[in-house]
């Protein structure tokens, strides 16, 4: 790994740009395609609800990234020589000095997984009737912050939720927004500002070092602290390397170091920086350490474990190290731009530019004839995986809520997302999952709407049930069959 070296890429004689895997796959496991009247019933089975599909009849899981990435040979071989015991084993330390040594953080706290981050954050710092503006949420996030009685205050810039944009930083926060929100307020309410890298429900969108110097001095000029949510820290290091000015040749390291120098804590998810499970809280300042510490043992276990196992407090120390190699963080960046440049170009409706989580289609133009209250984005989710086996996740009205008077509350898009766990699908399943887009595109008409069979009032697109409305479903299926034959 050469991290000084300027950005490498390899260059096709003819000309077409692909991306190419930087790695060779030694382990592996079988996938079935199963034909398309079993993808049918599985997916009446499943209420029409892909979190509810079962593995066995999927094709790509592209429902999300989280704990589904693939670990390199180096972070299994150290799960063997783990370190069992309760307290002082040689795994945690381990672990702490790649924390040191990555995120040039001297101080961590382990937790189970990120979630149980913010949850322990939120306890120490959100008191009822504060605030804690941010990017952007993430549903757990927003929970925790909420639970303490907190509110949250989004201030994305106008470029953030737009579907097309050339914008490289959507990220970013609106520095003007941020000055009205503290002045709203009042410094005192304010429990500390967040950064989410990658923001994920907005696509892995990454945000500038520019924007975040200058909201880390907005934070110091009033005495707020800032915690940077590092969960999708990967990504958004690959784009300041290749997209913000000046960085192009600047090790890793140092960006990510200069990036955690402007906060005054982070916390992860390793369920996906470091492609294990796992989290932690890291930060140089000894007083927020001693006020978290003692929340550790009684909510996630003794400090040297924090609820992980110890093997993945192994897998993870050098996770941790790998985040550094520019090949590792711009391999899911590369192949989701691959896809969502070839659906583009083809005028499939995404949003651009690519993130670094995955390729979100936008359900609302994709089957525009389909009314929001129909669910497009849940219809969309239904539709890919029938024709081509690949489940991923509703991103619109199946995920909001409904009103006081029982009224949907309609999203502001219908999205549907295909993640890309890292380093987990190859180029030629891209290309089958493109196919099987364009011909889903090019019949489209053929699509319709959802409506419930079983709502539960709250979270209801994890176990919620829906049905076709009218015999849409059959009619793909006729197409399919006449369209490809006895293919898969
Ligand atoms: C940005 C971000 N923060 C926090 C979390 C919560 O992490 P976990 O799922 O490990 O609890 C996630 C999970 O997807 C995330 O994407």
């Amino acid at each position: 790994m050469d991290q000084t070296a300027p950005l490498k890429t390899v260059k096709f004689h003819s000309g077409e740009a692909i991306p190419l895997e930087m790695h060779k796959v030694r382990v592996v496991q079988k996938l079935n395609l199963v034909p398309i009247e079993d993808r049918k019933a599985a997916m009446f089975d499943a209420g029409f609800n892909t979190f509810l599909l079962k593995n066995k009849d999927v094709f790509l899981d592209m429902l999300t990234d989280s704990g589904t990435n693939a670990m390199s040979d180096n972070q299994v071989a150290a799960m063997s020589v783990a370190d069992d015991s309760y307290a002082g084993s040689a795994s945690y330390y381990k672990l702490e000095k790649a924390v040191q040594d990555v995120f040039n953080q001297k101080y961590y706290l382990p937790v189970h997984q990120g979630r149980a981050a913010e949850h322990i954050i939120s306890k120490v710092f959100v008191k009822p009737g504060m605030v804690v503006p941010m990017n952007y949420h993430f549903t757990t996030t927003k929970a925790h912050i909420e639970i303490c009685g907190g509110t949250i205050e989004e201030i994305y810039t106008d470029e953030a939720l737009k579907i097309k944009s050339d914008f490289p930083f959507k990220g970013n926060m609106d520095i003007d927004k941020l000055h009205k929100v503290i002045e709203k307020w009042g410094v005192d309410k304010v429990a500390y500002i967040r950064f989410e890298a990658g923001t994920n429900l907005i696509g892995g969108q990454p945000f500038s070092m520019q924007n975040l110097r200058e909201v880390s001095a907005i934070a110091k000029s009033h005495g707020i602290k800032l915690l940077m949510d590092t969960s999708l820290i990967n990504e958004n290091l690959y784009f300041i390397k290749i997209r913000e000015a000046g960085y192009q040749n600047v090790p890793i390291k140092d960006i990510l170091h200069e990036m955690l120098s402007y906060t005054d804590f982070s916390y992860f998810s390793g369920r996906k920086v470091s492609c294990t499970r796992g989290g932690g809280i890291c930060t140089n300042d000894h007083a927020i350490y001693m006020q978290m510490r003692d929340l550790v043992p009684l909510f996630e276990g003794f400090l040297t474990y924090g609820g992980m196992s110890v093997r993945e407090i192994e897998a993870m120390a050098v996770g941790l190290y790998e985040t550094l190699d520019f090949d590792v963080i711009s391999h899911s960046p590369t192949f989701i731009k691959y896809l969502v440049d070839s659906l583009d170009s083809r005028g499939i409706p995404v949003i651009t530019p690519a993130g670094g989580l995955g390729c979100h289609l936008d359900a609302g133009a994709f089957i525009s004839h389909v009314p929001q209250g129909q669910y497009p984005a849940g219809a969309l989710a239904a539709a890919v995986y029938i024709a081509s086996g690949v489940r991923g996740m509703e991103r619109g009205t199946i995920s909001s809520v409904r009103d006081e008077a029982g009224n949907d509350v309609l999203a502001d898009v219908e999205l549907l997302r295909l993640a890309f766990p890292r380093r987990v699908f190859t180029l030629s399943q891209i290309k089958y999952l493109e196919d099987r887009i364009q011909w889903l595109y090019d019949n489209r008409k053929l699509i319709g709407g959802l409506e419930w069979t079983e709502e539960p009032p709250v979270l209801r697109f994890f176990v919620g049930k829906l049905k076709p409305i009218g015999d849409w479903v059959d009619k793909l299926v006729a197409k399919f069959r006449a369209d490809f034959g006895d293919s898969l």
